[in-house]
């Protein structure tokens, strides 16, 4: 399933977005091979959020390229892109609060597939989502629908998984165990593309990271030089 390692599974070029009237994301170009962890970071309002709704269909007025497992996707509807395996879990957790843990899981399958060893998968990674599989989602604390949001996406058996700030709101415990899963699923031979504004923690996990500051791609790199970038340093690492 993993052969072609190196191969993009992702690849944007030149591309533009506008709210509105209102350009926020200017002549973007990024990768995310086979197997990789990728970090984009950057601050409030930097086009973190754009960019990747842009990619998984939810914002239409935008130019240049988006490819997908070798396809153009630009302008493609949401649910198909869904359906190629592009899973994005939002900055808003988007969990159904009164339904159990475990129909919100189900909610995450592709057409068809057999639900038995996905919801083994996140069981393995998320075990506190085993035990709270019939407990009513809005009771979960805090970390726990974000794991929930996260092993909802899962369910569907990605290609390339995209996570919109997952640490945001939690506790710094809670942060450490979301990281260690995402470490976990790295290992494990999933495609991530990780948005963060927690640097340090988003450096260490992930193979290569770009910066994103006001809609523009300022610096990328192997995540180990950027930790070592004395504008990084001083920008997002307090140094
Ligand atoms: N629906 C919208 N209409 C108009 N402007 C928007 C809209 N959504 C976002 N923007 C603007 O686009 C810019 C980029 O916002 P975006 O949410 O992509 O940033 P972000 O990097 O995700 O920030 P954060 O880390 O705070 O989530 C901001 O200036 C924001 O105000
Ligand atoms: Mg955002």
């Amino acid at each position: 399933m993993h052969s072609d390692e190196h191969s993009p599974v992702l690849s944007v070029s030149g591309l533009n977005i506008s709210h509105a009237n209102l350009q926020v994301v200017w002549d973007l170009s990024f990768h995310v091979d086979q197997g990789e962890l990728v970090t984009l970071i950057g601050p409030n309002g930097a086009g973190k959020t754009t960019t990747v709704e842009t990619i998984v269909g939810l914002n239409k007025k935008a130019s240049g390229s988006i490819t997908f497992l070798g396809e153009d996707i630009l302008g493609m509807h949401p649910y198909n892109l869904f359906n190629k395996g592009l899973a994005l879990v939002p900055e808003k957790r988007e969990i159904f609060p009164k339904m159990p843990v475990i129909e919100n899981l189900l909610l995450g399958l592709r057409d068809n597939s057999d639900p038995a060893p996905r919801l083994k998968h996140v069981y393995k990674l998320f075990p506190i989502l085993k035990e709270r599989e019939r407990q009513k989602a809005g009771t979960l604390s805090g970390g726990e629908q974000q794991m929930l949001t996260i092993g909802r996406a899962l369910m569907s058996n990605p290609r390339l998984l995209i996570l919109d700030e997952p640490s945001t709101g939690l506790s710094p415990l809670l942060v450490g165990q979301v990281f260690r899963s995402l470490e976990q699923l790295g290992r494990d031979g999933m495609t991530v593309l990780l948005l963060e504004q927690n640097v340090r923690h988003a450096l260490a996990m992930c193979h290569r990271g770009y910066v994103l500051e006001n809609g523009r791609i300022v610096k990328e790199g192997e995540a180990k030089t950027l930790m070592h970038d004395p504008h990084i340093q001083k920008a997002y690492l307090g140094f």
